[in-house]
């Protein structure tokens, strides 16, 4: 039977990304070009220095993920490219390299949303048994995602304010942590003791959705308030008590929705996916729930990377989706 190759391709954020996956779950190659270094002195992404680096790494990256692979243009089935959301002047230089190759090769497009593909890198892993439920936690998303069958997303819940990456990032820099401050925080955090009193965010009843900048403001309020009494707080106290918050926010309502909605599976997702704690606090809460399996996916599939795009990208195209050239980069673009 013929293989299916897809070359995947994100620059929604700030990793040049290119990977060559066959028949949807096999990597090939999976090259990773991370710009963190360049943000790191500016606390955070810097959109513009962002879209120059894509520029100057496009090339090469897919160039690397198709020597690694060793295949050929001829080879490629279709090229799956993140077309959003992001940061519309990154996302456009991975949706023009996209579209460069699919019209000069002739070569299929396929537009694939950076969070399906997140979801997707599940897959790189362990078959997807519907219907589940996936936990989405990155530096832009935290969303509760049903899934019936491939292709289709229900977003049961979502961040009201801030992504839970992104009150990772604010607490660590409160904290004077580098850029990006999860795995800091976390590292921290399994030092530390949770002894310090910090707010739940569990909304209405009956809601899937999230909230966390109230959670943040109550770290900075507990680090202003102590410093003006003269007082001291162990950082590695204040990170514990912050993710211990966090996580049992997230894995509170991922347990109660999986069961509401008796899924098979339950898969992590995103950047924050990657969180010592979180990993471990759901799998302690699932330990329990022997129908539902729980699949983490490995570190370097959590945070973004071109492999997830090709894993989704595969199942698109195999559903017979097809982009037109006129493809765009949308920064907002709905699940
Ligand atoms: O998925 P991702 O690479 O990019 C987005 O699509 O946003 O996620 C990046 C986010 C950052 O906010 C980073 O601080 C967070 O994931 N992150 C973590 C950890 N590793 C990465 N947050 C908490 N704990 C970690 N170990
Ligand atoms: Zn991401």
């Amino acid at each position: 039977e013929k293989e299916l190759v897809i070359l995947g391709i994100e620059t929604s954020c700030d990793e040049t990304a290119a990977a060559v996956i066959k028949n949807g779950t096999e990597i090939l190659s999976n090259v990773v070009a991370s710009q963190i270094e360049s943000h790191k002195r500016f606390g955070g992404v810097v959109p513009e220095l962002a879209s120059r680096h894509h520029v100057e790494q496009i090339t090469l990256v897919i160039e690397e993920a198709m020597k690694r692979a060793d295949v050929h243009f001829e080879d490629i089935d279709a090229i799956a490219v993140t077309e959003g959301p992001g940061l519309v002047g990154a996302l456009l230089v991975g949706v023009n390299a996209a579209k460069a190759l699919a019209f000069s090769r002739n070569i299929p497009l396929v537009g694939v949303h950076h969070i399906a593909g997140h979801i997707y890198a599940n897959r790189l892993e362990k078959e997807m048994k519907f219907p589940l439920l996936s936990l989405v936690v990155s530096g832009g998303h935290t969303e509760l995602v049903l899934m019936e069958e491939h292709g289709s997303f229900k977003v049961l819940g979502e961040t009201r304010d801030d992504a839970a990456g992104e009150a990772y990032d604010k607490v660590a820099r409160t904290l004077n942590l580098p850029y990006p401050g999860g795995p800091h925080i976390d590292r921290l955090a399994q030092e530390g003791k949770p002894v310090i009193d910090l707010p739940r965010a569990w909304l209405e009843e009956d809601s899937y959705d999230f909230s966390f900048s109230g959670l943040k403001s109550a770290v900075i309020n507990t680090l202003h308030n102590a410093s003006q009494k003269g007082l001291t707080i162990e950082p590695k106290d204040l990170a514990a008590s912050f993710q211990e918050s966090v996580i049992e926010v997230l894995v509170g309502k991922t347990v109660k929705a999986a069961k509401a909605y008796g899924v098979k599976q339950v898969l992590l997702a995103g950047g924050v996916a990657a969180n010592k704690g979180l990993r471990t606090a759901l799998e302690e809460a699932f330990k329990g729930i022997p129908q539902i399996e729980l699949v983490i996916p490995p570190l370097y599939l959590c945070t973004d990377n071109a492999a997830m795009i090709g894993a989704a990208g595969s199942i698109l195209y195999e559903m017979g989706k097809r982009s037109e050239l006129t493809l765009n980069a949308y920064p907002g673009l709905d699940i």
